[in-house]
């Protein structure tokens, strides 16, 4: 009884960040906004964002800032900007020359949808969109705009997502050791995810004080999710993956199935989810929708 409970405030909760972070997200990407650009352009940007991602990360920035009484209003570009990157690195993810894939979110990819060049150029666009919005953050002082353009900019470049990505091309084919996957899987998806609890403090007086120990947490999630997201590739279905299932086994991908098998993946993964829950336990502030979220992390089917 009480998981059912927990479940339904966490989805409860969850669709309010939703909903949130959907408004705003299309408030930046109106033709009235920007008048010189292409509707081409704007439009694929448009069918690339807001679309039915579960806008985790913009999650985690509200879930913490609501913890660290951080008025939701100081974060809304932050939200904004993180979920920007991440569909970004989505784009072009299921590019040709990457991923290859066809489907996201539900919907054709950008580049079926549209075209390569046009996809490429929204990633581009969503990527520099999302500075640009941090920057213009009227509501944050200008230290805590410049710690969230530091922390953004880090997790998603060559020490984070982009890093990660080149690690992940060059494994496909390989059997790479233990290690070199966790820090594959560490930067690709955990640096991100890691950013979205720092990001969510930055504004709190608290902030020094409470960065060690959301980074710690960050970095076990952040890690649980890409395994988990591995897991799914093998027992996902596609409709509700709303992406093709068995993409990384097509592309021989390095992924913790393929290195400790499936119940090994899924017992490390455990293993992670309970080592977040503990670091939880280690941070000045409750949230019981960060509590739940991690929970969900391991269990979700999407
Ligand atoms: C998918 O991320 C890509 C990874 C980094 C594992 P999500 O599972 O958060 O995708 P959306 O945003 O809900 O589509
Ligand atoms: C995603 O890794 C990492 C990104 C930075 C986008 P995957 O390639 O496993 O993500 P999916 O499975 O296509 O969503
Ligand atoms: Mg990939
Ligand atoms: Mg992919
Ligand atoms: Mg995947």
């Amino acid at each position: 009884m009480a998981f059912f409970i927990g479940a339904a405030f966490l989805q409860n909760q969850l669709k309010l960040y939703q909903q949130r972070v959907q408004i705003e997200l299309a408030s930046l990407l109106t033709s009235e906004q920007h008048p010189d650009v292409t509707e081409r352009l704007l439009d694929a940007m448009r069918y690339a964002t807001l679309n039915s991602g579960k806008r985790l990360r913009p999650a985690l920035i509200y879930a913490v800032a609501e913890s660290l009484n951080i008025p939701l209003t100081q974060v809304d570009k932050a939200a904004c900007a993180i979920e920007l990157i991440h569909s970004y690195s989505l784009v072009h993810d299921d590019l040709p020359a990457m991923d290859d894939d066809d489907l996201r979110r539900g919907q054709p990819t950008c580049h079926i949808q549209y075209d390569e060049a046009t996809a490429i150029l929204v990633g581009d666009a969503q990527q520099t969109l999302a500075f640009s919005i941090l920057t213009e953050s009227a509501e944050l002082s200008a230290e805590s705009r410049l710690e969230m353009i530091r922390l953004l900019s880090h997790a998603a470049g060559i020490n984070g997502m982009i890093g990660g990505q080149m690690l992940d091309i060059a494994s496909e084919g390989q059997n790479i050791e233990l290690v070199r996957l966790e820090q594959l899987h560490t930067m690709k998806t955990g640096a991100l995810i890691q950013a979205a609890l720092l990001m969510g403090a930055a504004a709190s007086p608290l902030y020094a004080e409470v960065k060690q120990a959301l980074g710690d947490l960050g970095k076990t999630i952040g890690l649980a999710f890409q395994v988990q997201d591995d897991i799914l590739d093998i027992e996902g279905d596609t409709d509700t993956l709303g992406k093709p299932q068995g993409s990384d086994l097509q592309a021989d991908k390095s992924t913790y199935p393929k290195l400790l098998g499936l119940e090994g993946a899924k017992r490390y993964r455990n293993q992670l989810i309970e080592q977040a829950q503990q670091q939880y336990q280690q941070l000045p502030f409750t949230s019981p929708f960060l509590v739940q979220l991690i929970d969900y992390i391991g269990q979700r089917n999407h």
